[in-house]
């Protein structure tokens, strides 16, 4: 499976700070906000990924990434000039894609929970249709919002209604497998001129092959796309690292532990990182200090 993390839009509910710079390369804690989602496809297992982004933003992540090589990881990029819906990074993608099943996940998101790696990793191996997570919220109307039955099957999924039926908030990770460009293409734009992911969902629905799982009280999903959610992100990040010194959202770690590189890579990173304490914490890692 390959996978794209999408990087676009003007971050407009973060102005001025994404005036002259991108939304997703802003801080959370000590770490670009891109890393994060990038790390949910790592420990999902893959290796191929797009980034795709606006023309002026780039060469920002190019030069932040690189090929990605030194990660065991294979990067290429991809301009979405205008932000026109989610769903239009599969039509972009089209090319690179080939045929191959996709992962996609959104750029400001911020994932955590243990095993949910093994979801990942499940739901990117799932040979046909699509997968995506529901996590409660309190303002569900800010999101694509899943209905279940009584049995747990998903009955309806509605973008940023008014009056939401649930409080379930379908995240920004989704895996499709090999028809999604041919779904992506007749996917029509909104009212608000975007080919939204959600059509995209309904469409995998009304095929019979949506699943939509539920992530229980011990996730975190959190997006950072607004003031008060990138400071909660970066407390979140900041609480979780300094009270067990285990990393979140760190590319070097998820591809030491994915097997991606070996040690001697792992503490070549450690030793660029120099004296900040991701460096002191890969250092660790390298010396088989946490399990
Ligand atoms: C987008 C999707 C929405 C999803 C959300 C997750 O919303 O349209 O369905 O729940 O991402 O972050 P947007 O970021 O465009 O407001």
């Amino acid at each position: 499976m390959k996978g794209i993390v999408l990087a676009g839009g003007s971050g407009t509910r973060l102005h001025p700070m994404t005036l002259a710079a991108s939304k997703q390369l802003l801080p959370v804690y000590d770490k670009p906000m891109i890393y994060y989602p990038l790390t949910v496809l790592m420990l999902a297992g893959i290796q191929d990924i797009l980034i795709i982004s606006t023309p002026e933003d780039l060469p920002q992540f190019r030069r932040l990434l690189g090929d990605g090589a030194a990660l065991g990881m294979r990067f290429s990029y991809a301009e979405q000039p205008r932000p026109e819906g989610i769903a239009q990074a599969f039509l972009i993608a089209d090319a690179w894609l080939a045929g191959a099943p996709c992962a996609l996940v959104l750029g400001d998101n911020l994932i955590f929970g243990e095993h949910l790696s093994t979801s990942f990793r499940a739901a990117a191996t799932r040979p046909d249709g699509a997968t995506v997570f529901a996590y409660q919220v309190r303002d569900p109307e800010r999101y694509g919002v899943a209905v279940f039955d009584k049995s747990g099957r998903v009955t309806d999924i509605i973008e940023k209604p008014q009056d939401p039926p649930s409080p379930w908030a379908v995240i920004g990770l989704y895996f499709y497998d090999a028809r999604v460009t041919e779904f992506a293409r007749s996917v029509k734009p909104s009212l608000r001129g975007e080919l939204e992911i959600t059509d995209l969902n309904r469409l995998y629905m009304e095929d019979g092959s949506l699943q939509v799982e539920r992530l229980g009280r011990g996730c975190a999903w959190l997006d950072a796309g607004t003031p008060d959610s990138l400071l909660q992100a970066g407390a979140f990040v900041q609480t979780i690292q300094s009270r067990q010194g285990l990393l979140v959202g760190c590319p070097e770690e998820v591809a030491f532990r994915m097997g991606f590189i070996d040690c001697a890579t792992l503490r070549a990173h450690a030793k660029r990182l120099g004296k900040t304490e991701l460096g002191r914490l890969l250092h660790d890692l390298a010396d088989g200090v946490h399990a």
